[in-house]
């Protein structure tokens, strides 16, 4: 579609996902702002979040003090966010022809309730596709990285101590088969998948985002 988009032609929807301290956010913010250089409509969001429920979903999923919280639980509180961040945000935006950059999506929950918790692929693409009503993204860029580079980024991001959310806390292992199942998922569709590598300067990976974006445009 064009860059130009018209009320009546649909936005690009485009997804970051890759592990935790991967440096999404940066990518995201940069993207928004090359994307509206060029007169684009962009809105920018964030999974588990994005609505009201969703962002109470998130503390609830994220924080410590919930007690246990078991696989399935946690793999269907995702789904229920994101299924109000689709009706309630995604789906009306695109429609409207503005472009939606969203901070993780359904390949989140595939990684890490998936792989990470052992769900399975087919279990959670299951509730997923009930959630979404089978919405993709146009484009999806994992920035890659290794357990040990992400754990080093979030403690250097945050002042040298380790204040890990829920997920972050998990060991290295568990981080590693996440960064394993973006890898696979992004094999299995190299079309609409673009793997960086997250270690590389934040200007080089804009470079070759903005490049593989170009070409959808
Ligand atoms: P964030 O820190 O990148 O905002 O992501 C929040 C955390 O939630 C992160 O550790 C990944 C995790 N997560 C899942 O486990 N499943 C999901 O479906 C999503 C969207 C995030």
């Amino acid at each position: 579609m064009s860059i130009d988009s018209t009320a009546s032609q649909r936005g690009l929807f485009i997804v970051f996902e890759g592990g935790d301290g991967a440096g999404k956010s940066t990518q995201v913010a940069m993207t928004r702002q090359w994307l509206e250089n060029r007169g684009a409509r962009v809105a920018t969001t964030r999974e588990p979040g994005g609505t009201q429920i969703g962002e109470k979903l998130r503390s609830l999923v994220l924080e410590h003090g919930h007690g246990d919280i078991d696989s399935r639980t946690e793999a269907l509180i995702y789904a229920a966010a994101r299924a109000a961040h689709v009706q309630q945000l995604i789906a009306p935006k695109l429609a409207e022809g503005t472009h939606v950059i969203c901070d993780r999506f359904v390949d989140s929950s595939l990684a890490y309730q998936g792989m990470g918790r052992s769900l399975g692929f087919s279990a959670v693409s299951a509730i997923n596709d009930f959630a979404t009503t089978g919405l993709k993204p146009d484009a999806t860029i994992i920035l890659d990285i290794s357990a040990a580079d992400g754990r080093a980024r979030r403690i250097a991001a945050s002042g040298g101590v380790e204040d890990s959310d829920r997920l972050e806390a998990e060991p290295d292992d568990f981080h590693e088969r996440i960064r394993g199942a973006f890898l696979e998922l992004a094999a299995k569709d190299p079309r609409r998948y673009l793997v960086v590598d997250a270690t590389g300067s934040v200007e080089q990976l804009q470079q070759e985002i903005t490049t593989h974006l170009a070409g959808l445009l």
